[in-house]
């Protein structure tokens, strides 16, 4: 139930406009108040009459309108709500919410707030699927925006895929997720790991590698919203701390364990992070010269320790689902299969990271999820998105395991 929550209901100029009235009725239903702003585009979709005969409500479509701003200005409206929602997220009020502008009521009430905001795009797949749409979907992610949706299936445009909105039901479900604070992952604690480590030469020299921590952060920004105490611990990374999530910054392998040790215990351990196998056995205090003589210093290597493995290993504060990442260039699976064997972990996370898929610091993946059931092969898919479905699964084997 909804007991009396706020919702501030943002409906956008997308042929799905019309089911934001069956959303508005379900809110209204389950106790909670609507507000609803509708936009420019939207009322050539939808009327302020039926939106505002479901809201019981007046409903606010102008920025500029004297009535309405002397009545419920717009900081205020935003400020009154618990929790923004927008659907359908058209394409463009994506576009919109990620640069941060406000040259309406809709977009406006957005960038005042302070409040959560929950979105449910809703577009033709093409523009779906876009690289501009999937930029500002990962800015929206990583600026703490939850998404439900989008649906696959037919559209009202005649082509298949995915880019229908969300059925209003799942929104409502999110909506209740979302302000309930009781998500499927409430009372479980999580640890996520995620970026490159760099291990020191000497003070100004590292070996590191090309890992950005996207798909790490994702992680841990979706299991947050599943409602679990979520722990990141990141390497150096130029991403924001997800929203409602615990970061601790390290640099190298030895304190990436330290500080995910440090964390235990916990229902799940994500091992994202590209830790690396090797550092360098004497990092020196002072700044290694050139002598002129054309003498190279020896760079000896000695094996970091192994995160995953041990997180893996029984004991008492062994997570009860260890998941580990393996970036791989050839014979993916049957090498993050060996590797799962290897370290003792319950999953891994594979996927081709070669030269030309752009997956190491890109925006989207293509993985497989090994366990001791097998192998299933996930469609290629936004970070984000690998990342809820990910948090889903977590959630379905931690609710079988109790
Ligand atoms: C018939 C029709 C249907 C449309 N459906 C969608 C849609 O489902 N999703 C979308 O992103 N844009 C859709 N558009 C385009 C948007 O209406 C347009 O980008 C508009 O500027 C969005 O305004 P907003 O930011 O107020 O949502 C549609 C346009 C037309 C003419």
């Amino acid at each position: 139930m909804l007991d009396g929550k706020r919702i501030l209901l943002i409906i956008g100029g997308g042929i799905a406009a019309y089911k934001s009235l069956e959303l508005a009725r379900l809110i209204r239903r389950r106790n909670g108040e609507v507000r609803a702003i509708l936009t420019k585009a939207g009322q050539e979709f939808v009327t302020p009459l039926s939106v505002g005969g479901l809201t019981h409500d007046k409903v606010y479509t102008d920025l500029f309108d004297l009535t309405a701003e002397a009545d419920m200005g717009h900081i205020q409206l935003s400020r009154d709500a618990d929790l923004l929602v927008v659907s359908p997220a058209t394409a463009d009020l994506m576009a919109k919410i990620a640069q941060g502008r406000a040259d309406d009521m809709a977009s406006t009430a957005l960038l005042a707030t302070d409040k959560p905001v929950l979105i449910a795009p809703a577009m033709n797949v093409r523009m779906w699927e876009h690289p501009a749409t999937q930029r500002n979907l990962a800015q929206l992610i990583a600026d703490g925006v939850s998404v439900v949706g989008p649906r696959e299936g037919s559209m009202a445009c005649g082509e298949f895929g995915p880019g229908r909105l969300a059925e209003p039901e799942d929104i409502l479900a999110a909506i209740e997720q979302q302000l309930g604070g009781s998500g499927v992952l409430a009372g479980r604690r999580a640890i996520v790991t995620a970026g490159p480590t760099h291990e020191p030469i000497d003070p100004v020299r590292y070996i590191a590698n090309r890992s950005s921590g996207k798909q790490g952060y994702a992680i841990a920004q979706a299991l947050a919203q599943l409602g679990a105490e979520t722990h990141l611990v990141s390497g150096p990374t130029s991403l924001a701390d997800p929203r409602g999530v615990r970061v601790t910054r390290v640099e190298t392998a030895r304190e990436m364990l330290a500080a995910t040790q440090a964390c235990l215990p916990a229902d799940v351990a994500v091992c994202a992070a590209a830790v690396a196998d090797w550092r360098a056995d004497t990092s020196t205090n002072s700044k290694l010269k050139k002598d002129g003589t054309g003498a190279v210093p020896p760079l000896a290597l000695i094996e970091n320790p192994d995160i995953l493995a041990t997180l893996s290993s029984a004991g008492p504060d062994r997570p009860r689902l260890v998941i580990g990442f393996a970036a791989e260039t050839d014979d993916v699976v049957a090498h993050a299969t060996a590797k799962r064997q290897r370290k003792g972990c319950d999953w891994i996370v594979a996927n081709d990271v070669s030269p030309g898929t752009g997956i190491m610091g890109g925006d989207s993946n293509t993985v497989h999820l090994i366990s001791a059931s097998g192998t299933e092969n996930w469609a290629p898919m936004p970070k984000a998105q690998v990342a809820t479905q990910l948090a889903a699964r977590v959630a379905d084997a931690l609710g079988a395991m109790s």
